[in-house]
């Protein structure tokens, strides 16, 4: 038998899960670890924490699927993108690593748009303006406020390819995570030398680009024993979460969408062809399909919205699941079903921690707007979830103004899992949703590149030809998707006409 792990490190944790050449999961598991927030709108985590965390799911992964060790033939890494890990000539962690929701590096964005010679001039370099999550202003910031650290070090390393270098001693990414560094020339798929060149950054900080399906390396003996597998086993360059998610949705030829709500949330497409927002609202990345591209919309705070309010407000939900030995989010749901359409007028701007698609704002702040005597905890759950769905919809609205095809649009994440969300999606989309068999998003999809570039599959494509197929379906209903489609103009007004206030706040504290 023939297995391929997939592992995905995650914000709030590690998954990692075995499948074997067919794409049937054999076992899977996870581990937390923190977030920390030394200042507002600063967000880090000890790349230490992940590897740990890595031993651990992996090992937990074998000996719960009972798996030969001698079986494993491949091994794909998946990862929140953008982050950055410093490294010292020893190859040691210089400091906490700055993650893709860290919104300290306004400044060096305006920088690296300077340097460029303009916003037109960096997308025609890299495809991308220069936002806040991405990896190039967390360099120059570095540089900029840390210069001691900066002079330290050698290689920088997005999450999951710290984690390569652990199990391969390789400095080595691949096209799709690449991308979001903004300093990948990504119609070329290689590292973008004019741009590095006016940022006065060596290529030598910077590890080798493959694409996600080619072996990148293998696992080193002593990582090996670490995680109690053979040495040897080869390593292909995986994709971040977000194009192996798609992958593991099967998102890999034009026309079928997929809208994945997480902590963030995200909507895309593929593309055969590299297609560019002039307007720089959605990111244009390469694809973890081999000489393919993406666009997508992200939105920083979708799930992670309801995860807020569930944390902040939802105590005494929290203690009856636990009671009752059920998911605290069923019983909000339960709430959020129960107040109408629309939430009586109360609108929830989910722009807790900034956003991106399509706002490009580190400034933007959440608001409940529209309160009243008549609204109760239902509304407040609903409007959040409705707040979070309309923000999807800005990124779908985009993509379809690119005259991307969206034939159809597969649901992931928290709010694919509960008919209410599905059918919400559906009815605010203005089009019908469905979902697969295969839940696990990128740990899934990093797996079945595994088993891709170590030869199970001809390539990506076939591989999800073979296992992933659609198992539901949700319409949608005409009467609220009439009201959805009233309210949806009004949720962007009020973004427009909160803008400066947001600026304005943010100098306040
Ligand atoms: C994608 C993005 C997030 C992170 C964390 O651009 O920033 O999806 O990868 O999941």
């Amino acid at each position: 038998m023939s297995i391929y792990l997939g592992i995905d490190i995650g914000t709030s944790g590690t998954k990692t899960l075995a499948i074997n050449e067919r794409g049937a999961i054999l076992a899977s598991a996870s581990a937390e670890y923190p977030l920390a927030s030394p200042h507002p709108g600063w967000s880090e985590q000890e790349p230490a924490d992940w590897w740990q965390a890595t031993i651990a799911t992996v090992k937990k992964c074998l000996a719960a699927g009972k798996i030969k060790p001698q079986d494993v033939k491949g091994i794909g890494l998946s990862g929140q993108m953008h982050g950055s890990v410093f490294l010292d000539k020893k190859g040691e962690v210089i400091r906490p690593a700055l993650l893709w929701n860290d919104q300290r590096t306004a400044a060096e964005c305006a920088e690296i748009e300077k340097c460029a010679g303009g916003r037109k001039k960096l997308i025609a370099m890299v495809a991308n303006p220069a936002l806040t999550g991405f990896t190039a202003p967390k360099i120059l910031w570095l540089r900029n406020r840390e210069p001691k650290n900066f002079a330290k070090t050698v290689q920088i390393l997005l999450p999951k390819d710290y984690i390569r270098y652990r199990l391969t001693g390789e400095f080595a990414t691949e096209v799709s995570d690449a991308s979001g560094t903004l300093l990948l020339d990504v119609k070329n798929r290689r590292w973008s030398k004019p741009l590095l060149s006016k940022l006065e950054l060596d290529a030598g900080l910077l590890p080798s680009v493959y694409e996600s399906e080619d072996v990148s390396g293998t696992l080193s003996a002593i990582a090996a024993a670490q995680l109690g597998l053979p040495a040897g086993v080869p390593v292909v360059g995986g994709g971040g979460d977000q194009a192996a998610g798609a992958v593991g949705n099967g998102i890999v030829k034009a026309g079928v969408i997929s809208a994945t709500m997480g902590t963030s949330g995200v909507v895309f497409a593929h593309s055969d062809e590299m297609q560019v927002d002039p307007l720089g609202r959605v990111h244009t990345f390469c694809h973890a399909v081999r000489g393919r591209w993406h666009v997508m919309g992200v939105v920083l705070s979708a799930g992670g919205s309801l995860q807020w309010y569930r944390n902040q407000l939802g105590q005494a939900e929290v203690e009856l699941a636990r009671q009752n030995g059920i998911d605290p989010y069923e019983l909000l749901t339960q709430q959020a079903a129960s107040a109408p359409v629309g939430s009586e007028g109360l609108y929830f701007l989910p722009y807790l921690t900034g956003e991106r698609t399509p706002h490009a704002d580190p400034y933007a702040r959440g608001a409940w707007i529209g309160l009243s005597l008549r609204h109760g905890r239902p509304h407040l759950i609903r409007s959040v979830m409705e707040g979070a769905t309309y923000a999807m919809k800005d990124c779908l609205e985009i993509i379809k103004g690119m005259e991307i095809p969206v034939r159809e649009i597969r649901l992931s994440g928290g709010g694919a899992r509960g008919p209410f969300w599905r059918q919400l999606q559906a009815d605010i989309y203005g089009q019908k949703v469905c979902v697969i068999n295969a839940e696990e998003g990128p740990a899934y999809g990093v797996a079945l590149l595994a088993a891709a570039g170590t030869g199970a599959y001809k390539d990506v494509v076939e591989a999800c030809t073979a296992t992933i197929r659609v198992v539901q379906t949700t319409n949608v209903q005409s009467k609220p998707r009439q009201q959805y489609q009233k309210a949806y103009p009004m949720y962007g007004k009020l973004y427009r006409s909160l803008k400066d206030d947001f600026a304005e706040i943010a100098k306040q504290v």
